[in-house]
């Protein structure tokens, strides 16, 4: 069986994300739907709001992603759709939007796993490695480092043992007063400043576990943002500048010295970044930077699909379906489930 369209569905957390892809994995139609606005009052994602916002968009993005592809339903010869992890009622919208859109046009469904499809994010590249490979997938949710193996098996090698990368940067950029999500405003911040000017703590640099946490870097930017307000009255400039340049630094370095660790350990050449975290300049850079140096070949997401989209759901979905995988309608969502578990696997398929 051919798949000359696919269309994809990612409704995980809060953005409605749809794309379709030609087979040859070239882009027809991207389509995100942001809900930062709606969110960014509350400094999370309000689940509630989530899924009523996906129930409300998902048929109008799916409309325009056809009108950007001017192809039209009957093109279509398979469905992908994220089936977690993820918020429960989000994953919901997404998945029975498929399903329904699946069984009408009487073509195979597939599920796919989010983080798969953070993994696949950078596939559209020819160069992108056939396993083994190393993976680092940073993103809200997500602070975890996945080998890859033949047949696409993953396997959890470290993770963050309390805050995801994401995660650390957008509650500290609410203490400094931005609203989520603040990776992106802190990560333009920081070209601005100094990184040495204040020193925040890199947790477990030491160890040789491949686990990371975020938690102790938190308690820390609470500490000096308390002592730098006492300082200058408000924390602007010059020193906000050096404050996040300073934070992204030990983000970086964090987030880096174990994906490269991971690497060493297990005798791999190729390490693949994913997640919306791996938009940030410095990790970019760095990562290239340390590659060279260690003769590790870096492969990162273009910037737009390193944050949540479905273009990487497709991506993810297309090679599956190259081999044969699809699911029965039956599937259900899963908001709390481990890449190195297949969607097979917990459906006995
Ligand atoms: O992958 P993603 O869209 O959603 C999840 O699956 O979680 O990642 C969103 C996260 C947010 O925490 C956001 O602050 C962070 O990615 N992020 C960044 C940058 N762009 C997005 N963090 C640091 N630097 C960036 N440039
Ligand atoms: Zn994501």
């Amino acid at each position: 069986m051919r798949f000359p369209y696919i269309l994809a569905i990612d409704t995980s957390c809060d953005d409605s994300a749809v794309a379709i892809l030609k087979e040859d994995g070239t882009i027809a139609a991207d389509i995100v739907y942001s809900q930062n606005e709606a969110h960014a009052p509350y400094g999370g994602v309000v689940p509630e709001i989530s899924s009523r916002k996906h129930v409300s968009r998902i048929a109008r993005a799916v409309q325009e992603a056809f009108l950007k592809a001017q192809l039209q339903p009957r093109d279509i010869r398979a469905v992908a759709v994220t089936f977690g992890p993820g918020l429960i009622g989000s994953l919901l919208v997404g998945v029975q939007f498929a399903k329904g859109f699946a069984q009408g046009l009487s073509v195979p469904i597939i599920g796919i796993h989010h983080i798969e499809g953070h993994l696949m994010a950078a596939c559209g590249d020819s160069s992108f490695p056939s396993p083994p490979f190393i993976s680092l997938i940073v993103s809200g949710g997500h602070s975890a480092i996945y080998r890859c193996d033949k047949g696409y098996q993953f396997k959890t090698l470290g993770e963050t043992r309390d805050d995801a990368a994401g995660e650390a940067f957008d509650k500290i950029g609410r203490m400094l007063g931005f609203s989520y999500p603040a990776g992106k405003i802190l990560d333009d911040l920081s070209e601005l400043g100094d990184a040495d000017r204040y020193v925040f703590p890199v947790a477990m640099r030491s160890k040789t576990t491949l686990d990371y946490s975020f938690s102790g870097l938190k308690n820390s930017s609470r500490l000096l943002i308390e002592n730098l307000k006492k300082e200058h009255g408000e924390i602007k400039g010059k020193v906000l500048f050096d404050f996040c340049a300073g934070l992204r630094k030990a983000i970086v370095e964090a987030l880096l010295s174990k994906a490269f660790m991971a690497c060493r350990n297990q005798d791999i050449k190729h390490l693949v970044l994913g997640g919306g975290v791996a938009a940030n300049l410095l990790l970019r850079s760095e990562a290239i930077n340390r590659g060279e140096q260690e003769k590790i070949q870096v492969y990162l997401p273009p910037k737009n699909h390193c944050v949540d989209n479905a273009v990487m759901i497709a991506r993810a979905a297309l090679r599956r379906l190259q081999e044969g995988q699809c699911h029965s309608l039956d599937f259900n969502v899963l908001a709390s489930v481990s890449v190195d578990i297949t969607i097979d696997q917990l459906l006995g398929q």
